[in-house]
């Protein structure tokens, strides 16, 4: 919705007037590649999209939260000083999670009435969860800070921390730190390139030379919380603690060169975490060589490891599934298509494809007509724009 329309239906349901109205929003992301790299300590490279999280709320005297959104019936009502009971919301537990963590860190919560927007297609794999995170918590850390008097600008790393803890212990998925940081940090036409071990990172001008960056959504329904990921995460374990009889020193995945892994990977013992580290080591090297692509204009070398990171997503990582594969297949039959490859955690979700832009209407109908034939889903595409971090709107 326009944020007009957001703020008149906020009007119809909460009453009052505009004056006393704040607008806060945090965007989905792209992650271009470096895939289950984040949880290892290791590179990625994302995006933040234009497609959001809008929070239009006002404080209240008391110490209610009112939670509603535009695309659902569910009011939650919560009591700030009993947090920790709202776990088991069907909605509203992200929005919940974040109020509670930033509580745990000193935040002095004040009531609001909220009402929530999105733009991020829920469950598409372009973080919509990370957007609602990172924008409450950019809302509830700034009503803190003027309660508090304090009038220092947010720390945007923090909010993306407290993003990530609401999701890891309150909402029970244990998902590394990527989405919220691309969501707190994103910058207008740029990717990030981040370090998980450290949180270094680096901006990087995301010049495709013409090209766009279209998305299609599987339309898969897939939850993150019930799906292989946190099996992933574990395998990832077992296969370091494999590697650390040979290289004690090192402290992650992220830390093992590809020559290292190559010297030791006889260790690993277990057929399956062996392919699943391999992608991992070789996932990593491949951030490191796209990006390099990137920087000396080289798009079609940057979409040929974009290319390769599906691959190994699929043979090694084993998380891409028919309705991915399948939208990337046919993606890779369309002239001007240069790469496609699943984004995001995968078991659904969406891909991401670098294309001549002349190429986009013809890519729309035919892989949209053949997606729908062999999976009997309907995709839907995006040409997106890469956008801003998490901000407060100003009216
Ligand atoms: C999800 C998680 C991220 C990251 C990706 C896979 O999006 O939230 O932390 O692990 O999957 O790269």
């Amino acid at each position: 919705m326009e944020l007009n329309q957001i703020i008149d239906r906020f009007l119809e349901i909460y009453g009052g007037d505009k004056s006393d109205i704040r607008v806060f929003a945090s965007p989905g992301r792209v992650n271009m590649i470096g895939e289950h790299t984040d949880y290892n300590g290791g590179f990625v490279f994302p995006a933040a999209l234009t497609m959001k999280t809008t929070i239009v709320c006002r404080k209240r005297n008391d110490n209610k939260i009112v939670l509603r959104a535009t695309d659902l019936p569910d009011v939650v009502e919560a009591d700030i000083s009993n947090l920790e009971n709202y776990k088991d919301l069907k909605w509203g537990d992200y929005q919940l999670g974040v109020a509670y963590e930033l509580q745990k860190r000193g935040y002095n919560i004040v009531g609001a009435d909220m009402l929530y927007d999105d733009s991020v297609p829920h469950g598409s794999g372009l973080s919509s969860s990370a957007a609602i995170e990172v924008a409450t918590a950019i809302c509830f850390a700034t009503f803190s800070n003027e309660k508090n008097g304090i009038k220092k600008e947010l720390d945007m790393v923090e909010m993306a921390l407290i993003g990530q803890a609401a999701e890891n212990n309150y909402v029970g998925v244990n998902c590394g730190i990527m989405d919220q940081f691309a969501s707190a940090m994103g910058k207008k036409d740029c990717a990030i390139f981040l370090d998980c071990k450290n949180l270094e990172y680096k901006y990087a001008k995301l010049d495709l030379k013409g090209k766009k960056i279209l998305l299609s959504n599987t339309n898969k329904k897939h939850k993150l919380g019930e799906s292989k990921y946190n099996e992933r995460r574990s395998e990832c374990e077992r296969g370091f603690e494999y590697l650390k009889q040979g290289l004690p020193d090192k402290k992650c995945l992220g830390d093992i060169s590809v020559e290292e892994f190559e010297a030791n990977k006889h260790l690993i013992k277990d057929e399956i975490v062996l392919k699943r580290i391999t992608h991992v080591i070789y996932e990593d090297d491949r951030v490191l060589k796209s990006i390099d692509a990137l920087n000396n204009g080289d798009i079609e070398l940057f979409a040929k490891y974009i290319n390769q990171s599906h691959d190994s997503l699929r043979d090694l990582y084993e998380v891409t599934g028919n309705e991915l594969d399948t939208l990337v297949d046919e993606a890779r039959k369309i002239d001007g298509v240069l790469g496609s490859r699943m984004t995001g955690a995968g078991f659904g979700g969406s891909t991401v494809t670098i294309i001549e832009e002349g190429a986009i209407d013809e890519f729309i109908e035919k892989v949209g007509k053949n997606y729908t034939e062999k999976t009997g889903l309907v995709a839907q595409f995006y040409v997106s724009d890469i956008g801003d971090g998490g901000r407060e709107i100003l009216l």
